[in-house]
């Protein structure tokens, strides 16, 4: 028996929520592809409609189709890294599981490559004979214009569409970058355009934005929010965890929420102050750990029983964090070490590491 050749392209595919197009995907993949030995791998993290089952059904009778399931975890950037890494195959490209991307390019940016005419090949919409077309609302147009042009000011080579969720890179090339891949977020090409350490040479091929048909978009506020992040983490280097600086962000907003109740109940309201700041605390926590499951800890997202769970175990370490905070600042105005206010700021600090080191191992555990 004679095996079949081994893939030469990995088509990585992430869905959420993509059942519908999971067939149309690897029949246009058939298609585009002919006479070049390809995989593709599906990358779902446990959607409701069954997009996995859908995959699954397809690879179990064709070899070139693979699926990756993953459980308790989201994040388009991630599940495309971990597609990415899963294979052997010497080139890799990424597609949208929602055929908004048109995979009739695909043999040409694999040309691109194997001529070494670049090191990375990019869908570009924003490209001499590319389009948005219809797949984006003026809203998102605008948007997306602006991502692009603050990513260019970020990065060491200009790229028209930087923003693309469409591109192929050889395999070994990714795998030299991954460790430095901040991997958050939905803008995973300038992720990897940010992390490969140099200017990469870049081809961008022109293809028309197609509309979506089936299943909705999944970019939300919370992916811009992310978007800035990412950058925030290149500028930084990425010494400062980037879960850190969310998790202190939203602990700014709870200071600022306090305040807020503790001025009406107390300052506008008849509450006394002792009782008005332990409300003040109550909804500033509550706060807090809401903006956090939304937010910081989006990709392990608690939700029912475990939201309660998750709640109360965040009021305790919090308290724990109060009452390390209280003393420690306290210690130091005694002994003469530090004013009040170094020392305010100290226990604050040493606080809002506590909370965030026990929050990301114990109420959302990874
Ligand atoms: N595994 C996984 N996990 N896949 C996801 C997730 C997730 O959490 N979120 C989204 N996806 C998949 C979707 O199912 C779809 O196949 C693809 O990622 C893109 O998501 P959409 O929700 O369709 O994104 P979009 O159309 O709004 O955004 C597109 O345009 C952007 C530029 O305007 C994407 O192509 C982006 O990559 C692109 O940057
Ligand atoms: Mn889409």
């Amino acid at each position: 028996m004679t095996e079949p050749a081994p893939p030469r392209l990995a088509v990585v595919i992430p869905c959420y929520n993509e059942a519908p197009n999971v067939a149309p995907m690897v029949a246009r993949l058939d298609a585009a592809l002919a006479g070049i030995a390809w995989e593709a791998i599906f990358v779902d993290d446990d959607s409701p409609d069954g997009t996995a089952a859908r995959a699954k059904a397809i690879a179990a009778r064709d070899s070139r189709v693979r699926c990756i399931r993953r459980i308790g975890r989201r994040g388009l950037a991630s599940a495309c890294v971990e597609g990415i890494l899963s294979t052997a195959a010497p080139f890799v490209a990424v597609i949208d599981g929602d055929l908004q991307h048109d995979e009739t390019i695909l043999p040409r940016m694999l040309a691109a490559l194997e001529s070494g005419a670049a090191e990375i090949a990019v869908g570009s919409r924003n490209v001499e004979g590319g389009e948005m077309g219809e797949g984006l609302s003026p809203v998102r147009r605008l948007v997306s214009n602006a991502g692009a042009a603050l990513a260019n000011a970020a990065l060491p080579v200009k790229v028209a569409d930087p923003m693309s969720g469409f591109f192929a890179l050889p395999r070994e090339l990714f795998e030299e970058m991954a460790p430095r891949l901040t991997a958050t977020g939905f803008k995973i090409l300038l992720d990897i355009l940010l992390s490969a350490g140099r200017p990469l040479q870049v081809a961008e091929i022109p293809y028309t934005f197609r509309a979506r048909e089936a299943g909705e978009s999944k970019l939300d506020a919370t992916v811009l929010l992310e978007f800035a992040g990412l950058l925030a983490d290149k500028a930084l280097g990425g010494i400062v965890p980037l879960r850190f600086m969310a998790f202190a962000l939203v602990g700014g907003i709870g200071v600022l929420v306090h305040l807020a109740v503790l001025g009406l109940l107390h300052g506008v309201g008849p509450v006394g102050f002792g009782a008005a700041q332990w409300a003040a605390t109550l909804v500033a926590m509550t706060a807090n750990f809401l903006l956090n499951n939304r937010i910081t800890y989006r990709d392990r997202k608690l939700r029912g029983p475990r939201l309660l769970r998750g709640l109360v175990l965040f009021y305790v370490v919090c308290g724990i964090g109060a009452v390390a905070n209280v003393g420690i600042a306290g210690l130091l105005v005694r002994d003469g070490v530090a004013g009040w206010g170094v020392a305010g700021a100290a226990g604050a600090a040493l606080t809002v590491v506590w909370n965030y080191a026990v929050s990301s191992t114990l109420v959302w555990r990874p």
